[in-house]
């Protein structure tokens, strides 16, 4: 599939970013003319996985996190977010929902979230290495990219 556009961030795991995160990659993908209803899904993907990689990959210390988003054509969206923290040992039981090591505030529901604004989730992640995930998305259909 051919890659018509793409950008890459890398910022400081502070939460402060994650707002950055999810307005900068809504941004990018506004070029792709989508609907509100996808726009919201986007961020909300974007602050579920970069909060990810703040409050589990990097639990204790810091680091940095990386969000690539690409536009392929047919419309074809792909968020990849990455960091270098501790990793998922069981990645099956993590993207169960309702399973969190996190404390009380956390619900377990950032990957069935992602899951379910997504057409497609991968993650990838190496105890002690870090952990990617890669979700993919099929925006409208109004739009070919042609103009890209
Ligand atoms: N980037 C990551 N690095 C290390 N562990 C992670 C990472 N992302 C997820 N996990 C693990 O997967 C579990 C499930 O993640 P998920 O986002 O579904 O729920 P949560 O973050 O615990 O809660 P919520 O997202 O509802 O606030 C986490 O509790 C954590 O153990
Ligand atoms: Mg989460």
């Amino acid at each position: 599939m051919k890659e018509l556009n793409q950008m890459t961030l890398t910022f400081s795991a502070r939460s402060v970013n994650e707002s950055f995160a999810r307005v900068a990659a809504a941004s990018f993908l506004s070029q792709l003319d989508p609907t509100l209803q996808e726009l919201a899904e986007i961020k909300t993907i974007v602050s579920e996985a970069v909060t990810n990689c703040i409050v589990h990959g990097y639990a204790e210390g810091t680091g940095s996190v990386r969000m690539k988003v690409q536009i392929f054509e047919g419309n074809k969206v792909r968020i990849t977010v990455s960091d270098k923290g501790r990793g998922i040992a069981d990645i099956p039981q993590a993207m169960t929902p309702c399973f969190t090591t996190g404390n009380e505030d956390r619900a377990g529901m950032g990957f069935s979230i992602m899951q379910g604004f997504s057409d497609r989730i991968r993650v990838r992640s190496r105890s002690g290495k870090g952990t990617t995930v890669v979700l993919d998305k099929y925006i409208g259909g109004r739009h070919d990219g042609s103009n890209l």
